[in-house]
């Protein structure tokens, strides 16, 4: 099927969203001008957790909302010439008028294509293992844009308000780490058990077996916990995730941590709650209706830390969350200056109401979660909790108890900015980036960006029969990969390679078992629609053949 159509509507009715994706459409419905209506058909993301599943291991690097893609697992056959094969370059198209086969793309893929031996990201050379690499050309060329450091791009004027909530000398800020990091720092030290399945390569960029793009800023905690002058400190970077392509989902985004300590060893007295207690004392107040139903830490839910006191634990996690209530008034205090002075009128009129929520993470205990209620949802906002004493320790600072919180920069932007598309962060065009000029030297100026013409969507289908003995497992939403050796972030992967940002999203329409082989078949839709410009069906055509013919060159699907 293959529709052009001027006002489409998101989702077909019946389609099982994950639990990750109504998140994101609940956020996104926020924030759009145009709200999508549409019924959430899956359960709430806290909605209890299938008994065969380990939670520890579901919830990782991307939190609790995304638990769901993390449970796949890649499986070992055929991944070490697929791993080369998708970080390949785009085969030539052949020079005939008709569509290019199934066997003909297969063909421009027996060959394996030659792979770098090393590669240059930021002036330092990494080698390159070809049984991991899988970095496309697409991705290697974004790290170097660090929208966090870009004057006036959004990313940055969002970064910066945060920053001043959390003020030097206390907490300095370190904004130019290397995106290049160790499994060990993005995941061992932080205590992310060997098999947790954020460590596939469906899911990660990795240059070698134990060299990676960062996942999260808190790749990064262990050594700051190590280096920093200061009690706190903030890290804003550039991560990398393979996901899914939709509204709110970039392979590459921007994350902010931040971490307070106090060293027994220098507070008076070494008195820890005592010293935490006068810092709280010293915060502002703040006028938001605060929902907080949890105890400060629960046997079973939410544990206590053996080496700390329920006193220290308490003051410390009651400092961190007042420090983070704090940024997020900050925040939608400048939200709503912004809807004034552009004269958007407010869905609600009611003051902030925050909530914290308990979750889970591997180097935070006890652990939580904060939602704002944003014009009629919860929406979440950041993760957080009381570090891991180990973290600390093997940073050679055993004296000291903190504090972490992590939140993606692009989501607390699109809110400020009413900003509808991630895609939009990465545009050169003059006239996304010219609506923030000089905001930041003073954020008076700050505005609802406005939309430039909304183009077309294009649909286009493509349907597929995985390879003989791929389960599929984990093509629906990503979920249980186990056994199967499709992923649906590979998929991913090669539109946005093929496409760039032309793609709004793709979404999975449909899958089929066949009854007698038992060979499985999915139909995603592809939504061809340009920020920036309309894009005419022969346009859209020919990058439909071209993702078709990569997906069988370098997935072995075959087009039906
Ligand atoms: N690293 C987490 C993520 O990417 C975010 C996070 C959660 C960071 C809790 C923290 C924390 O420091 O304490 O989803």
């Amino acid at each position: 099927m293959s529709s052009c159509i001027e006002d489409p509507c998101l989702w077909s009715p019946g389609h099982r969203l994950s639990a990750r994706a109504s998140n994101d459409l609940q956020f996104l419905s926020l924030i759009l001008p145009w709200r999508p209506s549409f019924k959430l058909s899956c359960c709430s993301e806290r909605s209890p957790t299938p008994p065969q599943l380990d939670i520890a291991s579901m919830i990782g690097p991307r939190g609790m909302a995304c638990a769901g893609g993390l449970l796949a697992r890649v499986g070992s056959r055929s991944v070490i010439s697929r791993a080369v094969r998708q970080s390949s370059p785009l085969r030539p198209l052949p020079a005939t008028a008709t569509a290019p086969t199934t066997r003909w793309w297969r063909a421009q893929y027996s060959t394996r294509p030659e792979l770098p031996k090393e590669v240059t990201i930021n002036s330092k050379t990494y080698p390159v293992d070809a049984e991991w690499f899988n970095v496309s050309s697409t991705i290697l060329n974004l790290t170097s844009r660090k929208l966090h450091l870009q004057k006036d791009h959004p990313v940055s004027i969002t970064r910066q308000i945060i920053e001043s909530v959390f003020p030097s000398p206390t907490y300095l800020s370190y904004n130019n780490l290397d995106p290049v990091v160790t499994t060990h720092e993005n995941f061992d030290s932080l205590g992310f058990p060997p098999n947790h399945p954020g460590r596939a390569k469906t899911d990660t960029y990795y240059i070698n077996s134990t060299t990676l793009l960062r996942t999260h800023t808190s790749a990064h905690e262990a050594e700051l916990f190590a280096a920093s002058k200061s009690p706190g400190y903030l890290i804003s970077a550039d991560v990398y995730r393979r996901d899914e392509i939709d509204k709110s989902h970039y392979p590459v985004f921007h994350q902010m941590e931040g971490a307070r300590v106090w060293d027994r060893n220098t507070v008076p007295n070494g008195d820890i709650v005592a010293a935490v207690h006068r810092d709280l004392d010293a915060l502002p107040k703040h006028e938001m209706i605060i929902e907080d139903p949890n105890p400060p830490f629960h046997p079973e839910r939410n544990p206590l830390q053996p080496s700390h006191t329920p006193e220290e634990a308490e003051a410390v996690g009651k400092h961190l969350k007042r420090s983070l209530e704090l940024m997020v008034a900050e925040i939608f205090k400048r939200v709503k200056e912004s809807h004034a002075r552009a004269g958007v009128k407010e869905q609600d009129e009611e003051p902030l109401k925050v909530r914290w929520v308990e979750a889970y993470f591997p180097f935070t205990s006890p652990s939580w979660e904060m939602e704002v209620w944003y014009q009629g949802d919860w929406l979440e906002v950041l993760g957080c909790g009381v570090s891991q004493q180990h973290i600390l320790n093997d940073a050679g600072v055993p004296n000291q108890i903190g504090w972490a919180f992590g939140l993606g920069l692009e989501r607390i932007a699109m809110l400020l900015f009413q900003i509808p598309d991630i895609r939009l962060f990465w545009s050169q065009d003059e006239r996304f980036l010219g609506q923030f000029r000089g905001v930041e030297g003073d954020l008076g100026k700050l505005r609802p960006f406005v939309g430039f013409s909304r183009h077309p969507a294009c649909y286009k289908d493509v349907s597929f029969w995985l390879p003989a003995g791929s389960t599929g497992a984990a093509a629906a939403g990503g979920k249980g990969r186990e056994g199967g050796e499709w992923h649906e972030n590979d998929l991913m992967e090669v539109v946005r390679d093929v496409c760039g940002d032309v793609v709004e999203d793709v979404v999975l329409m449909d899958s089929f078992t066949h009854p007698k082989t038992g060979r499985r078949s999915f139909c995603y839709r592809v939504n061809y629609r340009s920020l920036e410009r309309t894009l005419t069906n022969e346009e859209a055509n020919g990058l439909h053949e071209r993702v078709k013919g990569e997906i069988v060159g370098r997935l072995g699907v075959e087009i039906r």
